[in-house]
Parts: C-alpha cells; sequence; structure tokens
C-alpha cells in the first residue's frame, strides 16, 4: 500500500500500536467522545463493584481506531482487574482457549479482539464459560470419548469486533452489554488531538485542532496520526511551530483533503464522474478505472464515500451523489442522485 494509503487507513500496523500505547486514555473519565457507551459502562461497572461479582460480559463493535481496545483496558483498570488478552484468530482449537479460561484468577477481565474469528469449536466452549463458567475438557477421540466437566473462576469477557453482523446469534446473546461505538465528531476529534497534543509536548492552537479534526474521518486513530505529521512538517519547515496554516500544507504534502479523502478517494470519485457520468457502474469496472482491485476499492475506499454521502451503492452499481460533483468543484447534473426533488436515478 501506498503512503497516502496509509496515512488515512484505520488500521494501524506494528510501529504504530506502540506510540498508540502511549496515547491511549487510562481511565474512563479520561476517554473523549462516546457518551451513552460511557455513561452505559460506567453504570455496569460500578453496579458490579457495589456487588463486589464481575460485571457482564461485554462487546464492543465499531469500525477499526474508534476506541475498543483502548476501553477493554479501561474496564480492566476501572475493576482494579487483571486483563489477559488473546484474539479470535489465536483461538484456532478449543485447547488454545481451555488453556486460558483453566488459568483466569477470580474476577479477571479476559479480552478477545477479533471474536467473529474465532474457531468454531473454540467459540461452543465459550458459551458454556461464558454463562455457567465452566468447561468441559474432552478426553479420548470417538465412541469412547468422555467430557470432563472443570469449573472456572468467574471472569469477564470482553469481546470487540468490527464485524458485529458476523457474531453468531448464540454468541452475541451471551453478552450482558453490547456497546455500538459510532464514528466521532469533529468537535470530539478536537479534544482528543488536544490531549495528545498534550503527551507529545506539541502546542496545538484551536484553529491546528479544527483543521486536523475535520480531515480524521471520524476516527481518533485517524487524528493522532495526522497530529504526528502536521508535527513533523512544523518541525522541519517551520521551527516547531504548529498553526492551521502548517497543518493544511502538511496534510495538503500528504494528500488528504479538506473532507479527509485521499488520493485513491478522489481516483475513484474522478473515475465515476468523468468516465462514467456519475454511474450507475459496476464494482469491478470501476477498480479497472481507477488501475486498483475491486477488493481495495470496496474495503479501502468506498465504506468512507459511502458514509460521507459521496457515493451511494444500487441494484444497479455506483452512482456519485449531487454532493460528489459538488466535492469535485463540478457543478450536478440535474439527474444527479440527491441533486433536487424529483432527480435521482
Ligand atoms: N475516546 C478516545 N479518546 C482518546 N483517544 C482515543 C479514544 N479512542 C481511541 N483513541 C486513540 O485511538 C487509538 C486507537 O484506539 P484503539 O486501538 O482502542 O482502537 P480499536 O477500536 O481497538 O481499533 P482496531 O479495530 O483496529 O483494533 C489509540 O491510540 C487511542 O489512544
Ligand atoms: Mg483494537
Amino acid at each position: 500500500m501506498s503512503l497516502e494509503r496509509d496515512l488515512v487507513s484505520p488500521d494501524a500496523d506494528g510501529d504504530e500500536r506502540a506510540i498508540e500505547a502511549a496515547l491511549r486514555p487510562k481511565r474512563l473519565s479520561e476517554f473523549i467522545g462516546q457518551g451513552r457507551v460511557r455513561e452505559q459502562l460506567s453504570l455496569v461497572l460500578e453496579g458490579a463493584l457495589r456487588r463486589g461479582r464481575p460485571p457482564d460480559h461485554v462487546l464492543m463493535s465499531g469500525a477499526p481506531g474508534l476506541g475498543k481496545t483502548t476501553l477493554a483496558m479501561i474496564i480492566a483498570a476501572e475493576l482494579g482487574a487483571p486483563l489477559r488478552l488473546s484474539s479470535g484468530p489465536a483461538l484456532e482449537r478449543a485447547g488454545d482457549l481451555a488453556a486460558i479460561l483453566s488459568t483466569l484468577a477470580e474476577g479477571e477481565v479476559l479480552f478477545i479482539d477479533e471474536i467473529h474469528r474465532m474457531a468454531r469449536p473454540a467459540e461452543e466452549m465459550l458459551y458454556l464459560a461464558m454463562e455457567d463458567f465452566r468447561v468441559d475438557i474432552v478426553v479420548g477421540k470417538g465412541p469412547g470419548a468422555t467430557a470432563i466437566p472443570l469449573d472456572i473462576a468467574p471472569f469477564t469477557l470482553v469481546g470487540a469486533t468490527t464485524r458485529a453482523g458476523l457474531l453468531p446469534a448464540p454468541l452475541r446473546d451471551r453478552f450482558g452489554f453490547v456497546a455500538h461505538m459510532d464514528f466521532y465528531t469533529p468537535e470530539e476529534l478536537e479534544q482528543v488531538l488536544y490531549r495528545s497534543a498534550r503527551l507529545l509536548g506539541v502546542t496545538l492552537p484551536p484553529d491546528a485542532a479544527r483543521e486536523i479534526a475535520r480531515r480524521s474521518r471520524g476516527t481518533p486513530r485517524i487524528a493522532n496520526r495526522l497530529l504526528r505529521r502536521v508535527r513533523d512538517f512544523s518541525e522541519v519547515r517551520a521551527g516547531g511551530e504548529v498553526s492551521r496554516e502548517t497543518a493544511a500544507a502538511a496534510l495538503n504534502l500528504y494528500e488528504v483533503d479538506a473532507e479527509g479523502l485521499d488520493r485513491l478517494d478522489r481516483a475513484v470519485l474522478g473515475a465515476l464522474l468523468h468516465k462514467f457520468g456519475g454511474g450507475p457502474v459496476g464494482l469491478s469496472t470501476l477498480a479497472v478505472a481507477v488501475g486498483e482491485e475491486p477488493e481495495t476499492v470496496e474495503v479501502v475506499a468506498e465504506p468512507f464515500l459511502v458514509r460521507q454521502g459521496l457515493i451511494a451503492r444500487t441494484p444497479r452499481g455506483r452512482v456519485a451523489t449531487a454532493a460528489a460533483w459538488t466535492h469535485l468543484g463540478l457543478s450536478p447534473p440535474p439527474t444527479a442522485f440527491g441533486a433536487s426533488p424529483g432527480g435521482g436515478v
């Protein structure tokens, strides 16, 4: 993937995860935005603390970079409980999960990231563990196999998923609390930026914060990343002083535009408008037009473009909305999707 793409990708690579750890809020009171989730969660946690029992299992669903891992760590911190980290892909066999469950301490928080990717046998073991704090260890094979029940310490499972729709209903139903994480407003992202700037020792004026927040695609991870690029630019080109101008110049240099669109996003929009008259056009045709794999266009560019109301998915293919024409500085044809009452496809 290109540098430009990485800059607004919602996913983090290894190096970035290390930097992120330093910027993670540690307590619920430091966690910015997601007001509803924060309030609901604080009630769940406080109730559990009062009763002196582990809280209900918690499922967090939301797009990459919105703070699921951060919240999982906060849950353990607020409970004063130890935290065990695992992930769906690491739980290939039931034995992998049994090894973890059987060594949990009482009240421990078990975090399973990407829980929708857990293998089936492990998932079934988890049902029983979540409900009855028990696992059945199967000994032997075939007709002679026996299940030996084993009690495990009461624990709290915290699951995270970017694809809640892929979670089987029996698993979803065993979570007492489901937190749906939304994209952040620009104002919330400004608060995230001020906090990160303070931790990084950067002075961030309000208009610069606004400029970065607006281009961050509703995602704290991207906001933090853009802040680091702006800091670098300001150090090298402007004697270390961050301003709205250096922020805009840095982000323009990295081809992140005023709405957070990058080069691929604009290429997709441009092709849709200039080569296909705004669509409808099929995904694979569109992908060929921008020289990318259909998968890249569908998974990387499209979700954001759809969320911004710039393109729409219709049964006949992808269609540019009136806003897309405007975004590229063109006037939308009267037939453009969403142009005026009576317009549309
Ligand atoms: N509410 C928030 N306040 C401040 N910083 C936040 C908030 N949410 C996320 N962040 C920051 O964004 C970065 C990414 O958050 P996190 O790793 O928790 O996302 P995630 O939802 O687990 O992503 P993924 O789906 O890729 O695992 C972290 O560095 C964290 O500091
Ligand atoms: Mg995570």
